[in-house]
Order: structure tokens, then C-alpha cells, then sequence
């Protein structure tokens, strides 16, 4: 009789965006008239850019032929690339590449990286959060140890510093769900409680290509000390439209340490490398090519202007929702829109009333965790036609 991992039976029975979809699904079968407007999931819409397709075409020529064909590669990620990005993303900072890991996108780093942390580590974990965090710590069996650091409205969304001591942080800014970026002097309050309990911070960045004001870092790096302690996610999934080509990378400072339980200090990025070495092949060599054309100087140039326009994306939402009498976060420094739920309903009643009224589709707050009730998050990932029609029908509405 084989055992299952019964971590699996504490965690909800679907993941919240393979829940929406199905109840989207569902509602499209009966009304398959109604033109839904998706800015539930966080998708992009744009397609690839054209440096970046230039260079999938000259890999995919590449690889068929004698000289060029490529086996396994180096599973740590091509040199090229993870030259490319330490000399455009961390050249000031002091990052190395033996510290970069480009992987198939951030999410399974966020969630692979248990596998390097001892069962008995206390977890602080913000609340409402990028579901992927809680859940990989469940399923690692890890959930009595999780600590939820609650992300409120009257905090204007900064978690304070954990009230008990904890080993592991988990942090995302510009944030996943509230579109709220951090100051770096309230990072450094992390970075600094982080030093002073041997904890390390799980610092997901994925976002930060969306931040347009000043005084927020576009790196945890940027923050003294954190080098020593934190460990960094980033991805060009929301940067460059590769949600559907997967390619990201983690960096991890040789100077971050665990301990064993006697007390003896561990480099992370060894344990990361031998891990990735066991379980991972390496990310596809063209996509590591379209990759690293995202560093040229065209992919730059047209990198920057997708990410414009869905910036524009986001004020014509926030600003529409406001003009509407809404409370509404995020938006500026980030694709996310967190707006408050009118007239007191919970998030699902308001997800609910907007697919079948306005047949808009969000993602309702409380997906995120308890403190998230109440709000709904919209992405500016869609169309610029889709957004302005997303405002009218929800000006209609309200
Ligand atoms: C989201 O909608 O939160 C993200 O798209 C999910 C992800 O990046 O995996």
C-alpha cells in the first residue's frame, strides 16, 4: 500500500486560479454570448517582442545544425545569460555569477526553495499572499510552523516586523495581491531584523520592472546588508510576456548562511546548486537565448514600452474605479489593482456580482489569505480596449 504525502489534505482542494477558471468556465458555458473580460490571473496579453523572437528564430536555426545543436546544458543556466544578467541587473550591486540561477520562471523557485530549508524553521509568510508561498510550505509540511504577517489597509499594506522570532521571510514587492511597493527604508527594517535573528528573506521581485517611483529598490541588494540574508526571485514572465516561454532566475549570495542543528554555518547557494544539479536540466537553450535578448538594446527598448502601456493600463483602471467612488490600492508601481469591495461585500459576492452582471473577472482578495476579505484584484495585463470597457461596464454597474 503506498502512502500518500498527507501534507497534501491540509491544503485547500484547488489552487485559487485553477478554482476561478473553472467557475469562469462554468458561467461562459451557460451564457456563451456574454464577452468576458479576464483581469482575474495575472497573464500578459502582449505578444513577444520582436529582439526577443529575432533571437528564438536564430537559436532554433542554431540548434539544427552540426555546430550549433546543444545537448543537456549547464543546469545552473547558459554563461551568456547569466553574464547578462548580472551585468544589467546587479552590476552595481555585487552580485556574481556563480550566484545567479536561471530556472523556468519564478514560480518554481518560490517553490522548489523548501527543499533547502530544515521542517523545523518558523515561517513568516505575509497575509494576503502569492498563494504559492503558504502552499509549498504545507505541502512540505511545514503549515504549523507558518506565522501570517497580516497586510492591512491601515498599514497601508507594509507587514510590521514579526512579533515572535522567525527563521524564513517571505516578502514580494511591488506586491502580489495589493500592488503596493515597499520604501526601502521599511525594507531595511527587514533586512536588519533579518540579521539580527540569523533568519534569511525570501525576496520576490518579480514585479519590479513596474515601478516608476522613486525610493523604492528594484533589488533587495539596493538595501545594505541584505546581501548577508536575503535570497532574490525574479522572472521574465510579467517583464518580458514569457508567462508562456518560462524563464527566471534566483539569486542566492554565497554570503547567506543556514545552520544545521549543531549550529554549523551553510552557504545556500551550495545546497541551492546541488539541489538544482539533482533535479533540474537546465532552462531550454533558446529560450536562455530570447532570454538574453531582452538585454539588447532593442529588447530594452521594446521591453520598456509593454510595460508602458500596461502601466497605462493600470491608471485607466484605477482611475476609472476611482472616478466610480471606489477605495482602491497598487496600480503604480505595479500591474495589480486592490480595490476595496462596495457596500460590505465579501470578496466572492463581489467577484460573483462583476462575472455575472459586468461579466468582468477578478480575483476575489480572500484568495490570498483571510486578511484579503473584502478587497478584489484586477490586472492590467489585458488590452487597452478591454480595460476602458472593463470601467464602463463597472461605472454602469455602480
Ligand atoms: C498571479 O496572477 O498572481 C500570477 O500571475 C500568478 C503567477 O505568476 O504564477
Amino acid at each position: 500500500m503506498a502512502n500518500i504525502n498527507e501534507n497534501f489534505l491540509k491544503l485547500e482542494e484547488s489552487y485559487l486560479f485553477s478554482t476561478i477558471a473553472k467557475k469562469v468556465a462554468e458561467f461562459q458555458k451557460k451564457h456563451p454570448d456574454k464577452k468576458i473580460i479576464k483581469l482575474g490571473i495575472g497573464d500578459v496579453t502582449k505578444p513577444i517582442v520582436p529582439a526577443v523572437i529575432e533571437a528564438l528564430h536564430k537559436a532554433v536555426d542554431e540548434i539544427g545544425t552540426i555546430e550549433g545543436f546543444k545537448g543537456y546544458g549547464p543546469e545552473q543556466g547558459y554563461e551568456f545569460l547569466r553574464k547578462a544578467i548580472v551585468e544589467n541587473e546587479y552590476k552595481t550591486l555585487g552580485i556574481e555569477l556563480d550566484e545567479i540561477f536561471v530556472s523556468d520562471g519564478a514560480k518554481c523557485d518560490c517553490g522548489n526553495i523548501v527543499d533547502i530549508f530544515g521542517n523545523n524553521n518558523k515561517v513568516a509568510i505575509t497575509n494576503p499572499v502569492y498563494p504559492v508561498y503558504v502552499d509549498t510550505n504545507i505541502m512540505s509540511g511545514k503549515k504549523e510552523n507558518i506565522v501570517y504577517l497580516p497586510v492591512l489597509e491601515k498599514n497601508n499594506f507594509i507587514p510590521e516586523l514579526p512579533k515572535e522570532r522567525v527563521d524564513i521571510i517571505y516578502l514580494c514587492f511591488p506586491n502580489n495581491p495589493t500592488g503596493m511597493a515597499i520604501s526601502k527604508e521599511e525594507l531595511k527594517k527587514f533586512v536588519d531584523y533579518a540579521k539580527d535573528n540569523k533568519s534569511i528573506i525570501l525576496y520576490d521581485a518579480a514585479y519590479e520592472a513596474f515601478i516608476t517611483e522613486g525610493n523604492i529598490a528594484h533589488s533587495i541588494y539596493e538595501i545594505e546588508g541584505a546581501r548577508d540574508v536575503a535570497i532574490e526571485f525574479k522572472s521574465y514572465s510579467k517583464t518580458a510576456g514569457f508567462t508562456g516561454l518560462r524563464c527566471g532566475y534566483v539569486v542566492i549570495p554565497k554570503s547567506v548562511k543556514g545552520y544545521s542543528q549543531g549550529g554549523k554555518k551553510f552557504e545556500m547557494n551550495k545546497l541551492w546548486n546541488r539541489r538544482t544539479t539533482t533535479k533540474f536540466n537546465g532552462t531550454a537553450y533558446i529560450i536562455q537565448k530570447a532570454a538574453e535578448a531582452v538585454y539588447s538594446e532593442k529588447g530594452k527598448e521594446q521591453v520598456k514600452a509593454n510595460i508602458k502601456d500596461y502601466l497605462e493600463n493600470a491608471k485607466i483602471i484605477k482611475d476609472g474605479l476611482e472616478e466610480a467612488g471606489f477605495i482602491v490600492y497598487g496600480g503604480i508601481n505595479s500591474p495589480y489593482i486592490w480595490l476595496k469591495a462596495p457596500n460590505n461585500m465579501s470578496s466572492w459576492e463581489f467577484f460573483d456580482e462583476l462575472l455575472e452582471k459586468a461579466n468582468i473577472v477578478g480575483t476575489p482578495g480572500i484568495g490570498f489569505g483571510s486578511c484579503g476579505e473584502g478587497f478584489l484584484r484586477l490586472t492590467a495585463f489585458g488590452t487597452k480596449e478591454n480595460s476602458i470597457e472593463a470601467i464602463k461596464r463597472i461605472k454602469e454597474l455602480y
